[in-house]
């Protein structure tokens, strides 16, 4: 049952008539890291220019946001669905932002990646960073945002990632927390 985002985009770009990248186009795709919104990033912001245009920036989270709109309001982009743009800045901050990488504040380790992509889109990871909890009550919180909030099924092996980084990350005994 479970598609994955990728492949919804996947999806949408094959009805809108566009096919997977070849030639100097697949150059293109190669400039975007994987990950799961670099379909949406190559499709919508390939149409009008190279990619080039976009991968030579390094902006903040703020700045590509705004870039959205005057993408729209200036160059003729059609605007994107609230949670697609979403994705989107999500992604070039995370790749293209003014350091090397934002994952919005993240701490490094396994898991991180997995994190910023399944939690960011609905609400600020502030309210999951704030949280210091047992490996149980994550285990619950994602059960939760998966039964009431509308969250996609993860994967297992991704979900088990999720989990690890959670509570190493934000456990009971959080590193630099109050003790
Ligand atoms: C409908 C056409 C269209 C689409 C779709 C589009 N752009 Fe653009 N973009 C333009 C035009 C036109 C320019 C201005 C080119 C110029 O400066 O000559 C531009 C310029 C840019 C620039 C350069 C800004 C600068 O400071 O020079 C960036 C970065 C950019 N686009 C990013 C994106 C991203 C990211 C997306 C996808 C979310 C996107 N564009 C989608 C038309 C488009
Ligand atoms: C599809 C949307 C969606 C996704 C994806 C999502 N959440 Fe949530 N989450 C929500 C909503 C909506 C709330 C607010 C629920 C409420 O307070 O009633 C929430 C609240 C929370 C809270 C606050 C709980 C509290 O006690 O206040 C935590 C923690 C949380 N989410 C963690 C996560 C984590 C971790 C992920 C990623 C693995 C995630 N969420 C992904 C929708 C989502």
């Amino acid at each position: 049952m479970r598609r994955s985002i990728a492949t919804i985009f996947i999806a949408a770009a094959v009805s809108w008539g566009l096919g997977a990248p070849a030639g100097r186009a697949a150059e293109d795709y190669e400039a975007l890291p994987a990950g799961p919104d670099r379909d949406a990033v190559y499709f919508n912001c390939s149409a009008c220019h190279s990619i080039r245009m976009v991968t030579q920036q390094r902006l903040n989270r703020e700045r590509w946001d705004e870039l959205m709109d005057w993408m729209v309001e200036e160059s003729g982009m059609h605007p994107l669905q609230p949670w697609a743009r979403k994705r989107i800045v999500n992604y070039l901050a995370a790749h293209f932002g003014e350091e090397e990488e934002d994952w919005d504040g993240l701490p490094p380790g396994p898991g991180r990646e997995e994190v910023y992509y399944a939690c960011l889109p609905c609400h600020s990871l502030a309210i999951v960073k704030q949280q210091g909890l047992k490996r149980e009550d994550w285990d619950e919180t994602l059960v939760w945002m998966v039964d009431e909030q509308g969250m996609p099924e993860l994967e297992a092996e991704e979900r088990a990632l999720i989990l690890d980084y959670l509570s190493a990350v934000y456990g009971v005994n959080r590193a630099g927390g109050g003790s």
